[in-house]
């Protein structure tokens, strides 16, 4: 049921007024503003219709203003969608990567594009400088989402599937942005038939590849989403197992970029293709949002943290953790006992098909909630363990009560 009111209105994550959000893209700071684009289709709530890069900007990334659709598939190269992709500053000019996806009748394709802009908010011609020659062999037509990056050389990582149906990471590198070539794919057999929005960033020495694997069977505390996402440590160049980036029902294609200040900061998509729970926000003609931008740091056992940075008052702290509490907000229940964290959105149908999400932790030493109007961001001791979820409260006044854990 719809409530006549909409309570569900973000009052501060990035989410357009009418349309389809997806992956965030192109993350950056240029000539005074962040830009956050993201994947946008402006006509239609449930992601039909054209699909380009929509657009928010700011001097502060707490207070982004929705721009538009600057990039829209235009041309033969994008013709079905200019798909995930990112951006580099490069000599004051906005270098801009995206998969332009060409369907001929079923038969896809994908085109690695580059445009660019010296404002940040009109962008010139389109070239596509990769495409299917490009590819390796035991490639399929599934290469997508460029994520740059430009230390002296340029960098350019892409998600893939090969003809065996196992994910890949392809990365590539350029002394040009206009002319690149393959150096190596990356790849740990057992984890799934593709692999989406890879990025690879280096903190304090460690070095991740983060990408979104597909086709992960489901277990009781991992991978219990239809798609994962999560990162590999790199030792050397041989990834690790897979660390989940997060434990909740909606965390996809999280995209990273370095602040001006030189901190990682990480924004990803509220929500999921395929998740087979609602969003009634559709009854007001728009569905998803954006994380709240999150700043990276690494433990000493070398994984990724996770820390809120959004406005102090967006953060609800707790103190007195005992061994076992439970919280209760609007009818969201989190809950901690015998080194297991639950969070239970099926009291009154508040997660709307969402149910159960578990993820284990021996103590909870630290909890920090960023809730939203329609949203919970949980993050458990410094964020080595976070829980990203939509809900939808009856009502715009939510009630917060604990047992066994005090509010800060
Ligand atoms: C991830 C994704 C990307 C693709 C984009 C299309 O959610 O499937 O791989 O570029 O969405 O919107």
């Amino acid at each position: 049921m719809i409530s006549a009111t909409d309570n569900w209105k973000q009052r501060f994550h990035p989410e357009p007024d009418e349309g389809w959000l997806n992956d965030p893209n192109g993350l950056c700071f240029y000539k005074g503003l962040y830009h956050v684009f993201f994947q946008y289709s402006p006509s239609d709530c449930f992601g039909g219709g054209e699909r380009g890069w929509g657009h928010f900007a700011g001097e502060s990334l707490f207070d982004l203003r929705f721009c538009g659709m600057p990039v829209r598939p235009d041309s033969e190269q994008d013709r079905d969608g200019c798909w995930s992709g990112s951006a580099v500053v490069f000599n004051d000019t906005l270098y801009v990567f995206y998969t332009g996806n060409v369907d001929d009748n079923g038969i896809r394709s994908s085109n690695q594009i580059l445009t660019t802009s010296n404002d940040g908010f009109v962008f010139g011609a389109k070239k596509t400088i990769l495409s299917a020659p490009d590819y390796p062999s035991d490639i399929t037509f599934d290469v997508r989402d460029p994520k740059v990056w430009y230390d002296g050389t340029w960098h350019m990582v892409l998600g893939a599937r090969d003809k065996d149906d196992h994910g890949k990471v392809l990365y590539y590198e350029a002394d040009d942005p206009y002319e690149w070539h393959f150096v190596r794919a990356y790849y740990r057999p057992g984890y799934g038939y593709m692999w989406e929005c890879p990025d690879m960033i280096s903190i304090g020495g460690h070095k991740f590849l983060m990408t979104c694997p597909q086709g992960l069977a489901h277990e009781r505390y991992r991978f219990q989403n239809v798609y994962s996402c999560g990162y590999f440590r790199l030792l050397g160049e041989e990834p690790g197992d897979l660390e989940e980036l997060d434990y909740g029902f909606d965390l996809y294609a999280p995209q990273t970029f370095t602040s001006p200040e030189g901190d990682v900061i990480l924004i990803g998509w509220m929500g999921m293709s395929d998740n087979p729970f609602d969003n009634p926000t559709t009854g007001f003609g728009r569905q998803n949002c954006l994380t709240i931008p999150r700043r990276l740091s690494v433990d000493e056992d070398g994984y990724i943290l996770q820390e809120p940075f959004t406005e102090e008052e967006n953060v609800i702290e707790f103190t007195d953790i005992s061994d076992s509490f439970t919280i209760l907000i609007s009818d969201a229940r989190l809950s901690f006992s015998e080194g297991e964290f639950i969070l239970d959105l099926t009291r009154n149908d508040i997660g709307k098909g969402r149910d159960i999400r578990r993820a284990k932790v021996d103590k909870v030493l630290s909890l920090k909630i960023v809730c939203d109007s329609s949203s919970l961001e949980i993050f458990i001791n410094d964020g080595r363990i976070v829980m990203t979820s939509r809900f939808y409260p009856d009502s715009s006044n939510v009630n917060i009560s604990c047992n066994g854990i005090r509010r800060r």
